[in-house]
């Protein structure tokens, strides 16, 4: 059963699906991951709550044209990685016009044996080794930015730090021009939380009509970015087309951009409300060793989705072939089961259950970059500004999505 929505619908308007005849009542639940959380709520908190009132294991909602939600970590963690039962071909909600239209960006829509092929471009440029040799760039550029505002006591933590330096560290990754960030951000912001400013097949076609032109001009050229090796690889030793280092770029683009900005505010903003452990921090810096895993398990952020394969009998419901299922990483490290008083930030805890980054073939290959990232950061900003706090009078708000974010934030400090 499905909705028959307008190409150009944007998710909020999409009319509630009618329950479909195998889904039980029971297993119906009223959840919409575009809808923001209450005032002063984050959205760990919300899958949180919502996980320990499901009264199943799989629960059913009828927004963004209906779809099942894995309510358990074993569950969530099926979802994501058999991927013959729970196929990539679609992994965002809705289905129309979102889902399908994404599922033309590689590799994530392709299974075994494709998909290592794709997939093995982006671990070389990607991998721990490459992304070593970016420390000093990294380091460098940080400072710089940091020491940017310092002197004024005040930034907008989020315009002015958060989404410059993850995404101008990135721009170098696959050589593009920083100029171009602003355009390439907002393009990526709507396929993870569309804001209604712009339709779905517009952002796909000014996605498209960016990247064309710059991958052409770099088949059989030299370089080490993302993009010139992606021209350069072989897919069963063909050359990839232009239309696949199309549809691959804007994956990474839609996944880099947006990602690592988003754990920032999540982090930051958490830092300025907890001075202890910011003072902890600060004075042992030894101690991010533990504090980094723990931040990652911590604020998990990305809810995918796939689509159901075949007939089959889940968490104890039947699940019909082309039904869609959430798998959200958010609600395996927020679950009781996974780790004990899951809403607490513990520096020490035995053991931590999460996959911020994934499960199965489909494990972020950005993971090195975005750890690399997160390590000096850390370390460049507490070195530099030790104490800072929210602007007085200003609370936090939080989006939900695909991806969950911190609503831009400032942060000030004594100079
Ligand atoms: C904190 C930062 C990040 C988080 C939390 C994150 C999270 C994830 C998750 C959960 C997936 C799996 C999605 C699924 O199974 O449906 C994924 C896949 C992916 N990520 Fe990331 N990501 C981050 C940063 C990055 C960066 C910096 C890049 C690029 C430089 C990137 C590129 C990708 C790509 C291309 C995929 C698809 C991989 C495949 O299908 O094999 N990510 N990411």
């Amino acid at each position: 059963m499905e909705t028959s929505a307008p190409l150009d619908a944007n998710p909020g308007e999409l009319a509630l699906a009618p329950r479909p005849d195998h889904v039980p009542k029971d297993r119906v639940i009223d959840f919409d991951v575009y809808q923001s959380p209450p005032a002063g709520m984050c959205p760990q908190r919300m899958w949180f709550e919502m996980q320990a009132n499901a009264k199943h294991p799989v629960m059913w909602t009828p927004r963004n044209g209906g779809h099942w939600i894995a309510m358990t970590p074993e569950l969530t963690e099926s979802v994501l990685s058999e991927w013959d039962t729970f196929s990539t071909k679609v992994v965002m909600v809705p289905r129309e016009p979102m889902g399908e239209t994404y599922s033309k960006y590689l590799p994530l829509p392709l299974d075994p044996p494709n998909h290592f092929e794709f997939r093995r471009i982006l671990n070389g440029n990607l991998g721990a080794k490459s992304i070593a040799r970016m420390t000093e760039d990294v380091e460098e550029l940080t400072a710089a930015l940091i020491e940017s505002f310092r002197a004024r006591g005040r930034c907008n933590f989020t315009t002015e730090f958060a989404e410059q330096l993850p995404v101008r560290i990135f721009m170098r990754v696959v050589d593009l021009p920083e100029e171009d960030l602003p355009k390439l951000k907002y393009l990526a912001d709507q396929f993870t939380r569309p804001d209604g400013s712009i339709t779905h097949p517009e952002v796909e076609r000014q996605f498209s009509e960016y990247i064309g032109p710059v991958i052409r001009a770099r088949r059989g050229k030299e370089g080490t970015d993302l993009i010139t090796e992606m021209m350069n690889g072989k897919i069963f030793d063909r050359p990839i087309t232009d239309e696949e280092a199309e549809n691959m770029c804007i994956q990474v683009l839609i996944a880099g951009l947006d990602t690592v900005v988003n754990l920032l505010g999540f982090i930051f903003s958490y830092l300025a409300t907890n001075a202890d452990l910011r003072r902890k921090l600060a004075s042992d810096p030894s101690l991010l060793e533990d504090a980094i895993p723990e931040f990652l398990r911590r604020f998990p952020l990305v809810s995918n989705a796939r689509e159901v394969a075949k007939d089959t009998e889940f968490g104890g419901v039947k699940l019909k072939a082309r039904d869609m299922i959430m798998g959200s990483t958010i609600l395996v490290a927020m679950s009781e089961d996974s780790n004990d008083d899951a809403l607490e930030f513990r520096l020490e805890r035995p053991k931590r259950h999460f996959y911020i980054f994934g499960k199965g073939i489909h494990v972020c290959p950005g993971a090195p970059l975005a750890r690399l990232e997160l390590k000096i950061i850390l370390r460049e900003w507490l070195a530099r500004i030790p104490e800072f706090r929210l602007v007085e009078g200003e609370g936090l708000s939080y989006l939900s999505g695909i991806v969950s974010a911190v609503s831009p934030f400032e942060l000030e400090w004594d100079v």
